[in-house]
């Protein structure tokens, strides 16, 4: 009887627990995000572009807004660089005038290259992985 009632349980236990886990599984999965046609950008010149997708949090489905940091390298080679903070988490900004990536938050800096060179960062930036498809850029988040 024991058996039985075992067996019942797993019968019906796995298309319930399918039901209430599978809802979740949204996040914390790769993305292609398409950021659209990035043109005319010249090599050593960094550029905002914003991105917004919908994901899937339990049972709900929430907008992701964010931004990352594309850089051009010249011969359409691109750098996409997101824009989290590697200390704590702040967004940071390229700042044009000192050819910076800044971050409000402790004056973390980054170079060119997305390397710290002044405040609390010891690790540089994140380094998206992207691709082009169609002429436009589409970029790997997690979620
Ligand atoms: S979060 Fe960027 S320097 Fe602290």
């Amino acid at each position: 009887m024991a058996a039985l009632t075992g067996a019942a349980a797993i019968v019906t236990g796995i298309p319930i627990s399918k039901y209430v886990i599978a809802p979740s599984l949204g996040k914390g999965d790769g993305k292609w995000i398409d950021l659209g046609e990035i043109g005319g950008l010249a090599a050593g010149k960094v550029q905002m572009v914003a991105y917004e997708f919908m994901v899937k949090d339990g049972w709900l489905v929430l907008p992701q807004k964010g931004f990352v940091w594309v850089k051009s390298d010249g011969d359409g080679k691109l750098t996409v660089f997101s824009s989290i903070c590697t200390h704590l988490a702040c967004n940071v900004i390229w700042r044009e005038d000192a050819g910076i990536f800044e971050c409000p938050c402790h004056s973390g800096r980054f170079n060119l290259e997305g390397k710290p060179v002044a405040g609390p960062p010891t690790r540089p930036l994140t380094v998206l992985e992207h691709k082009i498809e169609e002429g436009k850029v589409k970029v790997l988040l997690t979620v």
